[in-house]
């Protein structure tokens, strides 16, 4: 069919005046591809170790993101294993990606719902779980429904892995560029405690 000018000029400006209302909340921008390698579709880990980052607080992603560009949290797996497709040599993940496109990809995340976590449970771990972390305080800063805010990441339906492992690694000091106030919030706790509060917080769906 061919439309008259005058009705091709009308439907371009309606096209136009959607655009702005649609585009920001559905167009993710491109390198959230690579992103979703290790962190997995829409940012919903399917790897062991790997944290999900869909639905954290958007200042904790834009946080860690620079700290993790800037070198200051170590993250061996960020650096330097990405083809950069028109370069024959390995880049950094995020060398020299400016602060505007870590804000965008920290909105990007933010705006995503973290999936359903697992339905089966332990009960006796979840229960001990839930009972520690009422104990320690985590909630504090978390917040009660450990969904995070501001630099504070969401817990809620992390998965239970890589958030043992992180923690086993600050209860050791072993990590570089995280939080001192964390680190300090496990000291002298058990190692049977952090399978428990992981399991819980694993299992939590806010
Ligand atoms: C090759 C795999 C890989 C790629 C690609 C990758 N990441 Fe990561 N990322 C990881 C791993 C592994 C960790 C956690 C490591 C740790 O804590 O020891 C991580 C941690 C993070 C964290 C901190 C999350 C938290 O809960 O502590 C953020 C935010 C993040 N990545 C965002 C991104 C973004 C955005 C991209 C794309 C620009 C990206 N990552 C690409 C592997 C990857
Ligand atoms: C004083 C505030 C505070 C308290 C209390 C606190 N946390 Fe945190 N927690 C943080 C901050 C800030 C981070 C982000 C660390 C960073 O900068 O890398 C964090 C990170 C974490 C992470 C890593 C999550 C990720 O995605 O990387 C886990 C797991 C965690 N906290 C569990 C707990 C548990 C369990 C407790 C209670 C025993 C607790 N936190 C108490 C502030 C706190």
């Amino acid at each position: 069919m061919i439309l008259s000018s005058k009705w091709r000029a009308l439907a371009f400006l309606g096209v136009a005046m959607l655009a702005p209302l649609f585009s920001a909340a559905q167009k993710p921008p491109a390198r959230a591809a690579t992103c979703d390698v290790c962190h997995g579709p829409n940012g919903n880990s399917v790897l062991k170790d790997i944290p999900s980052i869909a639905g954290q607080p958007k200042v904790f992603i834009e946080n860690q993101l620079v700290l993790i560009r800037e070198g200051m949290r170590d993250i061996p797996q960020m650096k330097g294993v990405l083809h950069n497709a028109a370069d024959s040599e390995m880049k950094g993940t995020l060398d020299n990606v400016p602060d505007s496109e870590l804000t965008e990809l920290a909105h990007h995340y933010a705006s995503i719902k973290i999936a359903k976590p697992p339905s089966q449970k332990q009960t006796d771990l979840y229960n001990k779980g839930e009972k520690l972390s009422k104990e320690m305080r985590c909630g504090v800063c978390h917040l009660p429904t450990f969904v995070g805010r501001d630099q504070m990441p969401r817990l809620a339906g992390q998965r239970e892995d890589y958030m043992l492992y992180t923690m086993r690694a600050m209860k050791a000091n072993q990590v570089v560029g995280r939080d001192p106030n964390m680190i300090t919030s496990l000291y002298g706790i058990a190692d049977e405690d952090l399978k428990a509060i992981s399991h819980y917080l694993s299992r939590l769906s806010n």
